[in-house]
């Protein structure tokens, strides 16, 4: 087979039960050959199950795409006194990105599936799902399932006969898009305010309480099941050789149905705009984010990019979390960019100076483009800013900031330019059209 030939067409796998009545039951799950994939894992010995994921090239889905079974590997194994954690991110808090709590409301079950797997791999025997704190009816269904997973003897002790012990810790955040960052997330985790670490060490090394630990996204550990239930070679039909398998494209905003399409990694949003009944109607692609608001922008030029980790990064962006966020030509583009970064502004930590003070200078600067006080050099000012926070800063957040704010300006300069002039934003607040007087930009 060639495997480096994308298969197109969507191919529901997480995703594929969704819409049926109780999804998210333990008996739904299992009439669907739910924890198969558990048993052939508790068969083997756990070097083979991280052997087994590794040649699947499962990457991960929380943003970097790091292969999932080289990470579990990286846990030290010589000394059997000192615990191992494994610690699912559900933070799931950038703009746009909105998977894991459909994965998490739709099928639980297969992330903790997941969750016992990956366990039994890096040798376990407590494992956290830290949740994003304000999305109570997704907190309500994991504990809902967890508890069935405990009544059928899938967790506590002694998992399913095999002799494995597994206790599992639902955790609610409190709503702080750093905790999402892994080490942030440890420190909120272990009762602290969340702030990232300095690395090394790496959480392998000393993670949770000092501990090795694997943290995983919630997409990355639910896809685990299946690839023990099918084996590697059959994750390896999907997507393309460097990234294989199946993910969720996240589709929102300007779009006819906006949802999740389960597809291939490597599909262009061509064809997922096919499935999802193309821009709304009587309007056109404008810009668009391949995985999220920290990743650079797109516009219609790149309709045919191939949406997986090479692809997007050989076309100047990142893979991200594959939120697709449409807008059309109603949309101003540096309303949009002010938009996310008061987002990053208030989400910023405070850690460190460049993202504390930088995130909050180019706010002054957007706003001052969109209100008409801003001056001629503002758009170089914005570009200098961003300068002095990307690379600069202390984790990922201050990247990120930068990303809509650099990639807007590369595609979109006449539309700050068309602000300076018209002294504020040309496009109308109430209609979304460009402002009287104002033909085009
Ligand atoms: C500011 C910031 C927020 C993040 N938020 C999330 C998140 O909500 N969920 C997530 O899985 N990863 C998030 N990440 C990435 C994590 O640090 C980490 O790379 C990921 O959980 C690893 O999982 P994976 O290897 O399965 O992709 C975030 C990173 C940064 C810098
Ligand atoms: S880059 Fe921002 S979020 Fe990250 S540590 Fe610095 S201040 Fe905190």
């Amino acid at each position: 087979m060639d495997t480096a030939a994308p298969r197109t067409g969507l191919t529901p796998v997480l995703s594929r039960h969704w819409d049926e009545p109780q999804s998210w039951t333990i008996d739904n799950y299992r009439e669907h050959g739910g924890y198969d994939g558990l048993r052939a894992a508790l068969a083997m010995p756990p070097d083979d199950v991280i052997e087994t994921v590794k040649a699947s090239g499962l990457r991960g889905r929380g943003g970097a795409g790091f292969s999932v079974g080289t990470k579990w590997s990286f846990i030290p194994q010589d000394d059997p006194t000192t615990p191992h954690y494994l610690v699912v991110n559900a933070d799931e808090s950038e703009p746009g990105t909105c998977k894991d709590m459909p994965l998490l409301l739709g099928s639980p079950h297969s992330l903790i599936e997941g969750a016992i797997i990956a366990s039994y791999a890096i040798r376990a025997h407590h494992a956290f799902v830290y949740v994003r704190g304000e999305v109570v009816p997704v907190l309500r269904r994991l504990h809902r399932a967890v508890a069935e997973a405990y009544d059928a003897g899938l967790l506590g002790s002694d998992v399913l006969g095999s002799g494995f012990d597994l206790e599992l810790t639902v955790h609610a955040g409190a709503g702080a898009y750093i905790c999402g960052e892994e080490t942030a997330l440890l420190d909120s985790l272990e009762g602290r305010r969340g702030q990232p670490r300095l690395r090394p060490p790496f959480p392998a090394v000393a993670g949770l309480y000092a501990c090795p630990t694997v943290v995983n996204n919630v997409e990355s550990i639910a896809s685990v099941p299946s690839v023990l239930a099918h084996g590697p070679d059959w994750f390896r039909s999907m997507g393309t050789e460097k990234s294989p398998g199946f993910t969720l494209y996240s589709l929102s905003g300007h779009v006819e149905k906006p949802g999740q399409y389960e597809a291939p990694l490597g599909i262009t949003l061509r064809e997922l705009l096919d499935y999802a009944g193309g821009v709304r109607a009587g309007h056109e692609l404008k810009f668009w984010t391949p995985g999220g608001s920290s990743t650079p922008m797109f516009t219609d030029e790149h309709l045919d990019v191939p949406l997986d980790y090479e692809g997007v990064g050989a076309a100047g962006s990142m893979l991200g979390t594959k939120a697709l966020q449409i807008f059309d030509e109603t949309t101003c583009v540096v309303r949009a960019v002010l938009r996310w970064t008061e987002f990053y502004a208030h989400e910023s930590c405070g850690k460190c100076t460049p993202c504390r003070e930088g995130t909050y200078w180019l706010v002054q600067l957007l706003r001052g483009l969109e209100n008409g006080t801003a001056d001629p050099g503002d758009v170089d000012k914005l570009l200098d800013v961003t300068a002095s926070v990307v690379g600069k800063s202390f984790c990922a957040l201050g990247d990120g900031a930068g990303s809509p704010i650099t990639s807007s300006i590369r595609y979109f300069r006449d539309e700050y330019a068309a602000h300076l002039d018209h002294g504020g934003c040309p496009f109308d607040p109430v209609r979304s059209t460009l402002m009287a007087g104002v033909d085009s930009i």
